[in-house]
């Protein structure tokens, strides 16, 4: 008999970037971060896990149709060995369950997007894969969130924080075996669901340096990461948790901006240098600059705050009251882009269907 799962999982954008490992293998960052998880409508894998007793004894899985090898020692194989894991713990307590675990699994990704788009796919993949595995063996409510999310930071470490919706943090832990390096939820979305999201896509080619390549490098090369590291993110993590809590628009953007610049500082710092951001990503650093001035001179605080991962997109963060001013003023500013996807923040990490 077939046994199958299927899940999907949102993308999320740090707020307070994650860059860099202590330990490659596991997946321990060198950093706290914290993001916000988005909404699946446009944005979202899908996953369905599927085991059966006839499969033998290969696990296979294709992406967005096309499959790939799961090499003995990579990501993909880890992720799927811990799942089983969990599953043959649950099997050894109830004699009468299926032995899932012993079955190879096949499993079916697809982005609702294209992998190509420079738009973070790994997080959104690797939660979708972990959560349809989860759907599959049956493991939650026992398994909670937090525990699958310590095994999809073994697949991407940005993963983790895509197990919860609205805002959350990835704690990166103390202990060398990577068990308290987890994702928390810091709020839920229906704490603050006015704010939203919109992604500026300025280029959908993927090139230049690939996060987990670009990271080691300025680990081993830069000394202002390790002035980040120790100075810059513990403070910044406790102040703009407090201003979530206090829904406080004004330090959100303050310190979402500061820590995007910090992070392609961190990049310019590296040998050799890493550029993510291109004239266009710093032409809308500029415009938002000037929005927030001009806001801020009306007494009414910041409009908007931008961030930017390792791409040139910007992804801008407004209350919802204020997008459509905001995105009035891009495309006065950019009439040929194609910048004009708003994004409720989703309120669910995954969803199961
Ligand atoms: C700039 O999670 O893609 O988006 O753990 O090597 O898979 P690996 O890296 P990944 O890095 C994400 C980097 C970032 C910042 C962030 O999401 O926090």
């Amino acid at each position: 008999s077939v046994h199958q799962a299927t899940c999907s999982a949102p993308v999320n954008i740090a707020v307070i970037k994650y860059w860099g490992k202590k330990d490659t293998t596991l997946i321990l960052p060198t950093n706290d971060s914290l993001s916000v998880t988005l909404d699946q409508d446009h944005l979202r894998s899908v996953t369905t896990a599927r085991a059966d007793a006839s499969f033998g004894s290969q696990d296979r899985l294709w992406l967005n149709g096309e499959e790939e090898t799961i090499k003995a020692d990579g990501r993909l194989r880890r992720c799927i060995d811990e799942m089983k894991k969990l599953r043959q713990a649950k099997e050894s307590k109830d004699s009468n369950l299926p032995k899932l675990s012993e079955w190879a699994v096949h499993v079916c990704s697809e982005n609702n997007f294209p992998t190509a788009a420079g738009l973070a796919s790994s997080a959104s993949g690797f939660a979708a894969l972990i959560a349809s595995l989860a759907a599959l063996y049956e493991l939650q409510p026992e398994v909670s969130s937090s525990e699958l999310s310590r095994i999809a930071r073994q697949g991407s470490g940005s993963a983790c924080r895509s197990l919860f919706g609205g805002y959350v943090a990835w704690q990166g832990g103390e202990q060398s075996s990577g068990q308290d390096s987890l994702a928390v939820e810091v709020a839920p979305q229906s704490h603050w669901p006015e704010l939203q999201a919109l992604i500026c896509v300025v280029s959908d080619a993927k090139k230049g340096t690939p996060s987990t390549a670009g990271m080691q490098r300025t680990v081993q090369t830069s000394p202002l990461l390790q002035h980040r590291i120790k100075e810059v993110v513990p403070d910044r993590m406790v102040k703009i948790s407090e201003a979530i809590q206090k829904r406080d628009f004004d330090t959100f953007a303050e310190i979402t901006m500061a820590d995007s610049n910090n992070f392609h500082a961190c990049c310019l710092d590296t040998a050799p240098p890493i550029f993510y951001m291109n004239d266009v990503s710093r032409a809308i650093v500029q415009l938002v600059e000037e929005l927030n001035r001009a806001n801020e001179a009306d007494g009414k605080g910041k409009l908007v705050a931008y961030t930017y991962d390792a791409g040139p997109n910007a992804v801008l963060y407004a209350p919802k009251d204020n997008m459509p001013r905001i995105l009035q003023t891009i495309r006065h500013y950019f009439p040929n882009a194609d910048f004009d996807d708003t994004f409720d923040l989703l309120g669910k990490g995954v969803n199961a269907s």
